[in-house]
């Protein structure tokens, strides 16, 4: 079975590139990272793929005359390197809708929040103020709005008391990594339909019928 040649872009640490690597290291998953682009050098996450024997490339958008010329050195290096499908990890930069465009329904992103609710940045810091019970993550494909696009996978956890941004971020992390590598593999089976402007996942595994309630009744 061919597998589906992935490109992650990333700008920082990588832990969910981490996840996708893992996920990818297991010969009968589906997709393979062929190519990890970092617009910015010295991203943790270049020494992760490089430790994985993927290649990487640095791509700093300070050196482009504007976002369109970036997108387009970005596009033609992960369409050279034979990539199908990209996968936004911690990237953090808005992309044109010419990039956004060519990689429709190809393109998944990961959010720390439950969308649509805490779109942008600070997601955790927001969910304490706005005091949500249940908070998570989720993962979309990418079209032209931020963080707007069609939801694919999405895990809650509890905002319990006490819990610093970091507690709450580190517990939505570790689901971070869970759905982004179920996500992929959706997407590199062929299993996900987009359907006026929702995912339809063909013979997706059900949910466990509890819902989580915070606090416990
Ligand atoms: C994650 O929280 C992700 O949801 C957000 O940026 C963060 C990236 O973390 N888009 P990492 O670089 O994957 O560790």
């Amino acid at each position: 079975m061919a597998r589906l040649k992935t490109a992650v872009l990333i700008s920082g640490r990588g832990s969910n590139l981490q996840a996708l690597l893992d996920a990818c290291a297991e010969p009968a998953f589906p997709a393979e990272i062929a190519l990890v682009v970092s617009n910015v050098a010295g991203a943790y996450g270049l020494t992760r793929a490089e430790r994985a024997g993927v290649p990487t490339l640095v791509i700093d958008h300070k050196g482009f005359d504007g976002r369109a010329a970036f997108d387009q050195a970005v596009d033609q290096a992960i369409r050279a390197a034979g990539c199908e499908a990209v996968c936004l990890a911690g990237f953090m930069r808005l992309l044109t809708p010419d990039f956004v465009a060519g990689w429709h329904g190809r393109m998944l992103n990961v959010h720390p929040s439950l969308l649509p609710a805490f779109k942008g940045l600070h997601t955790h810091e927001r969910a304490l103020e706005a005091g949500v019970r249940l908070h998570g993550c989720s993962v979309h494909f990418v079209t032209a709005d931020l963080d707007a696009g069609p939801i694919v996978a999405q895990a809650a956890v509890p905002v319990l008391r006490g819990d610093t941004p970091d507690d709450l971020g580190a517990r939505v992390l570790v689901q971070e990594h869970r759905i982004y590598p179920l996500a992929l593999r959706l997407l590199a089976e062929g299993r996900l339909r987009l359907s006026g402007g929702v995912v339809e996942i063909d013979d997706a595994t059900r949910a466990p019928e509890s819902a989580l309630v915070n606090p416990a009744p």
